[in-house]
């Protein structure tokens, strides 16, 4: 363990994966509680955060598992309240869970919009809006939108709920950065590209390509991994990113830059 976080307290929201593997929400409260975070787990599903707490242990670090629903505010408010109670107060929120689903605009009924969107969305914004005084009260911290390359470029899937909560995210970002950079409260959005975590896996297998091959072509050849990712998070949440806000940072092997023939790779 080293010591970039030393004395920092985290709430990483979907710490958990939600199949077998490392996740991005797994990977980024290992990677902060390595650094020396106490990381407050939050899932909906304890038992996922549970594997996560395993890993923290195994690593030397601090964590606790807080069941919530971010889509409901109160869940919300309590894991802010939680956070302070247990560890004092808060420095760091990852925006991590999310939901999607692979289907077209014709057949997302209003009801899947709003649970989407109520996750996605709604719940980032609700947990901006009660740990922000927290934040606010240690004399600043960090909020790092875990987004998708989704919502800037078409990544030859379909989940046009899931892109549009994500662009969301993305103004969310800059108008919280502007609110409360004189707060030194920092916010920023961290924007995976095919990461290989096990739903990613599943939409290759739907392409035809083979394991652990690239769904999207990008300039380092390889897929992402959970580990990419959280390693961005990290540099973002830590002093050395103290100048950094309102940044959008992609985390893709170039897939952005190199995206130009990805509508091709939709079957039909
Ligand atoms: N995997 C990729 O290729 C990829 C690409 C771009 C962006 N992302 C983003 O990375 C993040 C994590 O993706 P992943 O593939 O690791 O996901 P995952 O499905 O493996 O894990 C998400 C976790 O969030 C939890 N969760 C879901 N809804 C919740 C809610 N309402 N309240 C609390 N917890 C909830 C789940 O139980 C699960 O443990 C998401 O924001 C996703 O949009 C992933």
């Amino acid at each position: 363990m080293t010591s970039r976080l030393a004395g920092k307290v985290a709430v990483v929201t979907g710490a958990g994966s939600s199949g077998p593997g490392v996740g991005t929400g797994k990977a980024i409260s290992v990677v902060l509680a390595r650094e020396g975070a106490s990381v407050l787990l939050v899932d909906k599903v304890p038992e996922r955060a549970e594997e996560t707490l395993a890993l923290v242990k195994q690593a030397g670090g601090e964590g606790r598992v807080f069941e919530a629903d971010i889509s409901r505010s109160g869940d919300c408010e309590a894991m802010v309240d939680a956070a302070v109670a247990d560890y004092g107060g808060v420095d760091i929120l990852v925006n991590n869970a999310a939901v999607t689903r692979h289907v077209s605009v014709l057949e997302t009924s209003e009801e899947l919009y709003e649970a989407i969107l109520g996750v996605n969305l709604r719940g980032a914004f609700m947990a901006c809006k009660f740990a922000i005084p927290a934040l606010v009260a240690r004399g600043g911290g960090s909020i790092v939108n875990i987004g998708s390359i989704a919502s800037i470029r078409d990544s030859g899937s379909t989940h046009p709920a899931y892109a549009a909560s994500k662009a969301a995210l993305l103004g969310l970002t800059v108008d919280l950065a502007g609110a409360y950079g004189p707060a030194n409260v920092r916010v920023n959005a961290v924007l995976p590209g095919i990461i290989a975590t096990p739903m990613a896996e599943q939409v290759g297998a739907s392409r035809g390509g083979a394991p652990g091959a690239p769904t999207v072509p990008n300039l380092l050849r390889r897929q992402g991994t959970a580990w990419d990712v959280a390693n961005a998070v990290l540099f973002l949440c830590s002093d050395e990113a103290s100048y950094l806000t309102g940044v959008t940072l992609p985390v893709d092997g170039g897939a952005v830059v190199a995206m130009a023939s990805a509508p091709l790779l939709r079957p039909g």
